[in-house]
């Protein structure tokens, strides 16, 4: 085989062309439009719940604008899972406050309920007030348990923002993952479910939070004749072209998500006798993970290699796969933030990698790929 497999390549339903060639002829070329109006009723459509969804230029502005409107402020904490991209994080700091962070359980790979019930009850006693909200992840597209996670934010009457950026079509009890929370973000990164080349979405709960969004993302201009600001804000709104990107997108959205689980699919079938290799799978029939990545844990007590060995020889042989996250509180730039851990997501990290699952990730290609792990050392 002397192509090359990518975890998870852009893949275009050829619509997306009409819809930028549209904006083109009625010179739309903005950020606003008919197209970003079209997009976000057809996210609207897809999430359900009657939410209301604002598109933004990127998943970190989504979170960014979650935190503006549930009034983080600095000096206000915010629990984080630690076990993320750093872009679940950083729009915290960008608030000027402080991210606390709460690890993983086992099961699902996201905030624990557990630990983050903990987090909560030490940082009150520890700072006299409440963290200003919660964020947790359904990283890989794996539903946190969120339910047991809203429960601890209702007791404790702290709001959640769900990063849902790798989660979009993955479902927790029949309902779609970012729905949950106060807010949910999406991401439509280059690599992700769907792409609009770059961009993101805010699910938010009523028309009066989507407003309110689209005022702090085209810098908060107040409604007078002239340029009037009389709060800080942002300039984040999705262009008219990239909506049309994301419109082309939603027609093979269901696609997409069938393919990534096709593709799980397979993978679990093929690791299922496999001693040392564990492939990541729903925990039970609450979850319906997207598989936006598929991963592996390897057991190198039991392989004989770890993952970085095999990274690197899957990776000769023309195969992308990357080390899961490396979670946020063992980062340069997080090490002084408090934390709330007991050693799952590092443990997770020290073995885990992800394999190819996108669009272009054919049958073969997946047969090929668990044949050079199988074979590997072997
Ligand atoms: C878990 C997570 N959160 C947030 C983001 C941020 O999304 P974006 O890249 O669209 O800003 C990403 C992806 O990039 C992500 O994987």
């Amino acid at each position: 085989m002397n192509k090359r497999i990518y975890l998870c390549l852009a893949h275009m339903s050829g619509k997306e062309q009409e819809f930028i060639q549209e904006a083109f002829d009625t010179n739309w070329v903005v950020p606003l439009g008919p197209n970003v109006n079209a997009f976000e009723k057809d996210l609207e459509a897809f999430v359900g719940e009657n939410k209301k969804v604002v598109a933004l230029s990127a998943g970190t502005a989504a979170i960014h604008l979650g935190l503006v409107q549930l009034g983080v402020k600095p000096g206000d904490e915010v629990i984080c899972q630690s076990f993320t991209f750093c872009a679940s994080a950083n729009p915290v700091v960008y608030q000027g406050a402080t991210p606390v962070f709460v690890d993983s359980e086992a099961d699902t790979w996201n905030m624990s309920p557990v630990l983050l019930e903990e987090a909560i009850k030490d940082r009150i006693e520890k700072t006299g007030k409440k963290p200003k909200a919660i964020i947790p992840v359904h990283l890989y597209g794996m539903p946190a348990k969120i339910d047991e996670i809203c429960a601890v934010a209702a007791k404790y009457d702290i709001p959640v923002l769900e990063d849902a950026a790798e989660a979009f079509g993955s479902e927790y009890k029949g309902r779609k993952c970012g729905t949950f929370g106060r807010f949910g973000a999406l991401s439509f990164n280059g690599n992700k479910m769907i792409t609009t080349s770059g961009g993101g979405a805010l699910i938010t709960p009523d028309e009066e939070a989507k407003q309110r969004t689209m005022f702090f993302a085209t810098q908060a201009r107040e409604a007078f004749p002239y340029y009037q600001h009389e709060e800080i804000g942002y300039n984040y709104r999705m262009s008219n072209i990239c909506a049309g990107i994301g419109r082309g997108q939603m027609t093979v959205l269901d696609e997409h998500i069938a393919h990534h689980r096709h593709v799980h699919a397979l993978y679990e079938e093929a690791f299922r006798n496999v001693e040392g290799i564990t492939l990541m799978s729903n925990p039970d029939e609450r979850f319906n993970a997207n598989y936006w990545l598929c991963t592996i844990l390897i057991d190198k007590n039991v392989t004989g290699y770890d993952y970085e060995e095999l990274r690197q020889a899957l990776d000769a042989k023309g195969i992308e796969t990357r080390p899961l996250w490396k979670p946020m509180h063992l980062q340069p730039v997080y090490k002084n933030n408090p934390c709330y851990v007991d050693g799952t997501s590092e443990r997770l990290f020290g073995m885990g990698l992800c394999l190819p699952a996108g669009p272009y990730v054919t049958d073969d290609d997946v047969r090929y790929i668990v044949d050079e792990i199988l074979n590997y050392k072997r």
